[in-house]
């Protein structure tokens, strides 16, 4: 019998639906709420969780029709519990439970962040030979960097102690007065020759903190001294050498670890892309653009890959 999954993603502002069928992606539906959020500049709980009543149904009938198959084909609904904005996260859930009780089915609950470290395998093969590796997770809401053993063995080494780097990027982005979400902004607007000389980095060892640069960046702005384009350049080469010198850490404490995974929204941003693949002795890899984003192909892809990978029923 096949084994078709549907994903359910609506941890935050994005409406996402996908199917995947033997492990092959055949939809993936997705509605952002970015132009509800834009004119407040960054996301409203309350407005995103209407947002995603509002969609929700829409998005699963799409992807329904595009994967070509009927609603009784699906063997398996998996869905975002965890970590989210509550609301957004209570959306999901209902729609999952309802579908599930329709087809009798158990709906699996999927972790948000583990599924952003296996995005990378959404459209690329997964062997089991790939652990242990490394991972930094880079979004909105969340910034950590965690030793990967098996699906179910995931520890976090660093996580920041206050913002997420996406959180950070989206501030400046929208003191800036850059078109909403910032990070996406301060990419296309990024100039390596253009740098202000920031603060020192701490030492690698140190837990991630990124508030303090949000502080003296948004002192920098008020002065009015230097250019979008200067500011936002400063901004992302201070936090891409942060970020490589912690990886860097980790790499030397973990010499087995020959593969690291990035993942997260702000994965997406071509700097870092370019930056992090100078990493010395290991392979580095990103998920495909399109699924750096929220997404629910993560979601049901991370299920489909513990179903054929993992004996004990457990780690569902
Ligand atoms: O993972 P994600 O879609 O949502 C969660 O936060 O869970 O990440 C959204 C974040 C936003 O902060 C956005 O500004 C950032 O990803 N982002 C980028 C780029 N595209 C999206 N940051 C830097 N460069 C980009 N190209």
């Amino acid at each position: 019998m096949n084994r078709i999954i549907l994903g359910i993603e609506t941890s935050c502002d994005d409406t996402s639906i996908a199917i995947i069928k033997d492990g092959k992606l055949l939809s993936n539906i997705t509605f952002t709420s970015n132009d509800t959020n834009k004119k407040y500049g960054g996301i409203v709980p309350e407005l995103s969780a209407r947002f995603h009543c509002r969609y929700i149904d829409y998005a699963f009938w799409q992807c329904i029709k595009k994967a070509k198959i009927k609603i009784n084909d699906i063997t398996h609904i998996a869905y975002t519990f965890e970590p989210g904005l509550t609301g957004s996260l209570h959306i999901g859930k209902i729609f999952a439970n309802q579908l599930a009780m329709l087809l009798n089915l158990k709906p699996i609950k999927i972790n948000h962040n583990i599924a952003h470290i296996f995005s990378y395998f959404i459209d690329h093969h997964f062997e089991k030979n790939f652990f242990p590796f490394l991972t930094l997770i880079i979004s909105g809401g969340n910034t950590f960097i965690a030793l990967v053993s098996s699906f179910d063995e995931i520890k976090i080494l660093n996580q920041t102690v206050d913002d997420a780097v996406g959180e950070v990027l989206d501030k400046i982005g929208r003191a800036l007065k850059l078109p909403y979400p910032g990070g996406k902004s301060i990419d296309k607007i990024f100039n390596n020759k253009k740098n202000i000389d920031l603060f020192k980095h701490l030492s690698p060892n140190s837990k991630f903190s990124f508030a303090g640069l949000k502080t003296k960046i948004l002192n920098i702005i008020i002065q009015k001294k230097y250019s979008k384009s200067t500011i936002a350049s400063s901004v992302l080469n201070w936090i891409i050498i942060d970020l490589k010198m912690k990886l860097s850490y980790y790499l030397s404490m973990f010499p087995s670890v020959k593969n690291i995974i990035i993942g997260g929204g702000v994965s997406a941003n071509s700097q870092l892309r370019k930056k992090l693949k100078t990493l010395k002795k290991v392979k580095c890899f990103f998920p495909t653009k399109i699924f750096a984003n929220d997404n629910a192909a993560m979601i049901a892809k991370l299920a489909d890959l513990k179903i054929a990978n993992c004996k004990s029923k457990n780690v569902l």
